[in-house]
């Protein structure tokens, strides 16, 4: 683990030449139902290789690995005393876009443009105006990366730790590295849960989900917590598993999280998001419900 972490820079530690690969990935893995045909736009972000393929792969062996009860416990002990950066939301935005990689940057939009074209999704179709704001900042926990976080504990499909793995995760063959896998103490159905505890008891693995849920805790409503907290964890909203852990609130708050994920998946378009021009609306719905600066 030790030398993992002086690795992390490295692309042993990074395999994704972008963060967009694992979400590339859960798009072929949960493509959207009716794509209207002739709609070339979003076929072309369809276009998937089997080198990327590879590079997900090892991603996710990485990620099955190491996201182990103890290190989301530790990550959440370090990065939710919130006390390395602050800054006005706005700037925030610039910040995150300074998450650059390795892809080919006239076909990828920037962290903003993919944060204002889900916000204009949900905007588009009428919902509240918290959802918008939930669009708009759902992603903004990738500024883990920023901090030196590797890929893996920032991003991809999340997952409960400290209890048995759901073999509908995507790769389950890897969590047999994890040495959570052959700990008693965490290799039950309920590990150390109880039956019905609900989700907001159980540790899921870390990264930029849980960080911004817990960045917007206080600020938006409970569905919108929800919808952040949720989105990645695609065994649950997807696959109906881990039923065993969960309450009934969990179970009325389902349709939130499963409201908001297409929104983020399938909202992507190579046309840019006027951000100038959307800029007035979304300072004063920022100043509505957000604080002057945020916490990182
Ligand atoms: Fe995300
Ligand atoms: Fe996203």
């Amino acid at each position: 683990m030790e030398n993992q972490q002086k690795n992390f820079g490295s692309k042993e530690a990074n395999p994704l030449q972008s963060l967009d690969e694992w979400e590339d990935d859960v798009l072929e893995r949960y493509p959207e139902p009716e794509i209207k045909s002739g709609d070339k736009s979003k076929e072309e972000f369809r276009n998937y290789e089997t080198t990327v393929r590879d590079t997900v792969k090892e991603f996710y062996r990485l990620n099955h690995t190491y996201q182990t009860y103890d290190f989301v416990k530790e990550k959440k002990s370090n990065f939710l005393q919130f006390n390395k950066k602050e800054m006005p939301v706005w700037e925030a935005f610039d910040f995150l876009n300074q998450l650059v990689d390795d892809s080919d940057p006239d076909t990828d939009l920037d962290q903003f443009q993919h944060l204002l074209q889900t916000s204009e999704a949900i905007r588009r179709d009428g919902h509240p105006d918290w959802m918008v704001l939930t669009g708009l900042m759902h992603d903004m926990g990738k500024v883990l990366c920023l901090f030196g976080e590797p890929q893996w504990a920032v991003v991809g499909d999340t997952f409960p730790v400290g209890c048995a793995y759901s073999n509908k995760i995507v790769y389950p063959e890897f969590f047999e590295n994890n040495p959570d896998y052959s700990n008693p103490n965490y290799n039950s159905q309920y590990g150390v849960y109880e039956k019905g505890c609900g989700l907001r008891n159980v540790h899921i693995s870390w990264g930029h989900d849980e960080y911004v849920y817990q960045m917007m805790k206080d600020h938006l409503p409970e569905e919108g917590l929800y919808m952040l907290r949720y989105y990645s964890f695609y065994a649950w909203h997807r696959e109906g598993e881990y039923d065993y852990l969960l309450d009934d609130h969990d179970r009325e708050m389902l349709k939130w999280v499963k409201l908001f994920n297409p929104y983020d998946l399938y909202s992507k378009s190579p046309e840019p998001p006027d951000k100038n021009k959307l800029r007035p609306y979304y300072e004063s719905l920022i100043k509505k419900y957000l604080p002057e600066t945020l916490k990182f």
